[in-house]
């Protein structure tokens, strides 16, 4: 079976009415993206980030996946398919999707604020807890990690927490994409920021290899789909499948 790797950014979840990041005014669902979602903003106002993550919470608790996310899952029946998404919601789990990692995290799981994950720049050795579980509800101040007591937080990637990308499991796929006749497709996600970036030049070598984008930005012998993702994607998969 060939395998076919698709990396996801904000853009894949759009047409499903997630806002992207890197929106107008530098806003982020109207609030300013380094008072509510950044790791120094969590130690400063801990209410204020889960009052945040609440309403992002219960917004995406009703949020349904669009025709491109049901495409990528329908590739399923002739591909292996893994995920790599920056995407924090469920979409394409809900989609049908069964290989979906999350770079940035989950919304729907929670974790200790001491979480041995999360590294941060100044090298905080604290950072030691294993807690980490489903979140069925927003988590609130006063919500205690069972193993240490600390709070418990959202369990995504904030700002100013470096993002931990599978390196050698992803140098697999290169080679099991590239010599199997596979498939990368890149979408919604502007390629121009790391890890994106680096995961485009990294699948270079592979011949077939898509972005799909509204504003896709060009890379070299990268087929071009400019569109919605719900859009572009099921014309994509109709020629794969
Ligand atoms: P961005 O908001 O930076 O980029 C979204 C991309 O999607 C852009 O290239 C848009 O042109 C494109 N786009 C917008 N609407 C689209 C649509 N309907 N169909 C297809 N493409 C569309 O989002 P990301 O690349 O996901 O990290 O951002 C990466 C990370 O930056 C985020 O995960 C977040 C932020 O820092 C963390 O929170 C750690
Ligand atoms: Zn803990």
């Amino acid at each position: 079976m060939k395998t076919i790797l698709v990396f996801s950014g904000a853009g894949l979840s759009a047409d499903s009415g997630i806002q992207t990041f890197r929106g107008k005014d530098g806003l982020w669902e109207d609030h300013r993206v380094e008072d509510v979602a950044d790791y120094n903003a969590w130690w400063k106002n801990k209410e204020l980030v889960l009052r945040f993550y609440e309403e992002r919470f219960n917004k995406y608790k009703d949020t349904k996946p669009h025709e491109g996310h049901c495409a990528l899952a329908k590739l399923e029946q002739k591909y292996k398919v893994v995920h790599i998404t920056q995407n924090i919601d469920n979409l394409l789990e809900q989609a049908g999707c069964t290989e979906v990692h999350h770079l940035h995290g989950k919304m729907r799981s929670k974790k200790c604020e001491w979480h041995k994950d999360i590294t941060v720049l100044d090298g905080d050795t604290r950072h030691i807890c294993d807690y980490r579980d489903v979140a069925k509800e927003p988590i609130k101040i006063g919500d205690l990690c069972p193993k240490c007591g600390s709070q418990l937080r959202p369990d995504v990637v904030f700002f100013n927490e470096a993002v931990d990308l599978p390196y050698d499991w992803i140098a697999e796929y290169v080679k099991e994409v590239k010599y199997n006749d596979g498939v990368f497709i890149c979408v919604g996600t502007s390629v121009q920021v790391y890890p994106a970036g680096y995961l485009v030049s990294f699948f270079s070598q592979v011949p077939r290899k898509y972005i799909v984008d509204t504003n896709p930005q060009r890379v070299s012998n990268y087929t071009l789909l400019k569109g919605t993702a719900k859009e572009k994607l099921p014309e994509l998969v109709e020629t794969l499948l």
